[in-house]
């Protein structure tokens, strides 16, 4: 009863660049830029204990659903979704975790590749030595100065979109495997450099302490849905990415272990992201809870203090538009592969037309940093903080839930089995609990909580 072998947008040589490709998606800009201001948002502490719950309970079982319907439909996610329908009898409506993914797709990469465009510019900036000696006060106006210049955001994000629609032109596979095998590794390097410097700062147990703390009284309502929407994020699910690269998966794969594993090289990041950050945050007098501009402060001033700060600063800011283009193609990838699937178009002109098309609606990000910086969208404070709200906090746990449903209850047992490597018994019933109770009810618990708190 398991689907077909093969894709026809390609296959990933082996589990382990599978792996890669997932984490290259999952490790971006959610776990540098994103996690520690959502968490200096928060408060810290609970929160974060909080995440780390999401992740282990909801993550890593939403995740293994969207694998195991990728790669038992072997298409886009919309097509996957449609086959599958057809082929197990079940309702239509469920075709709309694939469409609800492109729209959030859409959304999703409109910001993030603002955001990616930030980070191209510190790379000039360290490189230029601009930032070397910088106190908190200088890295700060930097900072400001830079986003009160639409002109600059503009030019930025375009250079980064032209980016990434020219490597998502060319097929995911190749250029993807290449690029991941040696930034992932220099990544990590480099993370590990930014939190030894951290840990010889005079902010170090403080900065550990903010993270950690049990301060269980400031877990409000919000700051749960916050830590459920970032653990959607970082693990790019509920919008059928994971699907779209689970259809290039070979069939051999164990879908537990690796998506553990991605899971796990996901939330080590996040974490020392966070190690690195709080303390020098803390050691400057900044506020943990400054906002979206919290990274770009704080790193630029950690690595102007230390020396050969330029060389590691630029790299750094290197590695992080990296991890953030291979997000941005998983991203972009079921969109793509459906229009694809659908009219037989090349890859090429497509990838344009949906950089165009995410690009404009990118422009709302843009001007919410400066035009637009009052206007407030839907009850939000700004697009931004709208875009942001309605992907992370809405479409992708909404998505999850009922991926997660999809692939406990809709799929025969004969599927789920041979997908899962499991023969029934214990690991059926604990797969159905998690992915299709577990998970769902931990969404739905945290919507009604919201709603009504
Ligand atoms: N997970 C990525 C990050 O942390 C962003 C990302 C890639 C994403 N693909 C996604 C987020 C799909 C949501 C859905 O930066």
């Amino acid at each position: 009863m398991a689907g077909p072998t093969e894709s026809r947008h390609g296959m990933w040589s082996n589990r382990w660049l599978f792996v890669l490709a997932a984490a290259g998606s999952a490790v971006g800009l959610g776990n540098i830029w994103k996690f520690p201001y959502i968490a200096g948002e928060n408060g810290g502490g609970a929160f974060v204990i909080l995440y780390l719950l999401c992740i282990a309970f909801v993550g890593i079982p939403i995740m293994m659903a969207e694998v195991l319907i990728g790669r038992e439909g072997r298409q886009s996610p919309i097509n996957t979704m449609r086959h599958l329908i057809k082929q197990h009898h079940r309702h239509p409506a469920w075709v709309l975790i694939g469409w609800a993914g492109v729209a959030a797709g859409f959304l999703i990469l409109s910001y993030y590749v603002v955001i990616a465009g930030w980070a191209l510019y510190y790379i000039l900036q360290m490189g230029s030595g601009a930032l070397e000696g910088a106190t908190a006060e200088q890295a700060g106006a930097l900072f400001a100065e830079f986003l009160d210049s639409p002109i600059e955001l503009i030019f930025w994000q375009t250079l980064f979109m032209v980016l990434t629609v020219y490597i998502i032109s060319r097929g995911v596979i190749s250029g993807l495997e290449t690029a991941v095998r040696w930034f992932m590794p220099m990544l990590f390097l480099l993370m590990a450099v930014l939190l030894g410097y951290a840990v010889t700062s005079d902010g170090w147990s403080q900065g550990v302490e903010f993270m950690f703390r049990m301060d269980f009284d400031s877990l409000t309502p919000d700051a749960v849905l916050a830590a459920m929407g970032q653990a959607f994020f970082t693990l790019s699910l509920g919008m059928g990415a994971i699907m779209a690269y689970g259809a290039y998966v070979p069939s051999s794969a164990s879908i537990f272990s690796t998506v553990s594993i991605i899971a796990g090289l996901d939330t080590l990041v996040a974490v020392v992201a966070g190690l690195a950050i709080f303390p020098i945050v803390f050691a400057n007098g900044l506020e943990p809870s400054q906002g979206p501009g919290l990274m770009f402060v704080t790193v630029p001033l950690a690595f102007g203090q230390m020396p050969l700060g330029a060389l590691f600063g630029t790299l750094f800011f290197l590695l992080v538009s990296f991890a953030a283009i291979t997000s941005a193609i998983s991203i972009s990838e079921p969109a793509l592969a459906y229009l694809v699937e659908e009219y037989n178009a090349r890859r090429g002109r497509v990838a344009i037309s949906l950089g165009v098309i995410s690009w404009i609606l990118g422009l709302g990000t843009v001007f919410s940093f400066n035009y637009w910086a009052d206007v407030n969208v839907l009850g939000q404070p700004t697009f931004f903080d709208f875009a942001s709200f309605v992907t992370d906090k809405v479409l992708l746990p909404i998505g999850g839930l009922f991926i997660g449903l999809f692939g406990a209850w809709a799929l025969p047992k004969t599927v789920i089995g041979a997908q899962l490597g499991i023969d029934g018994g214990f690991r059926a019933v604990l797969w159905k609990l998690l992915a299709g109770a577990v998970a769902p009810l931990a969404v739905l618990v945290v919507f009604v909580n919201t709603l009504l708190g």
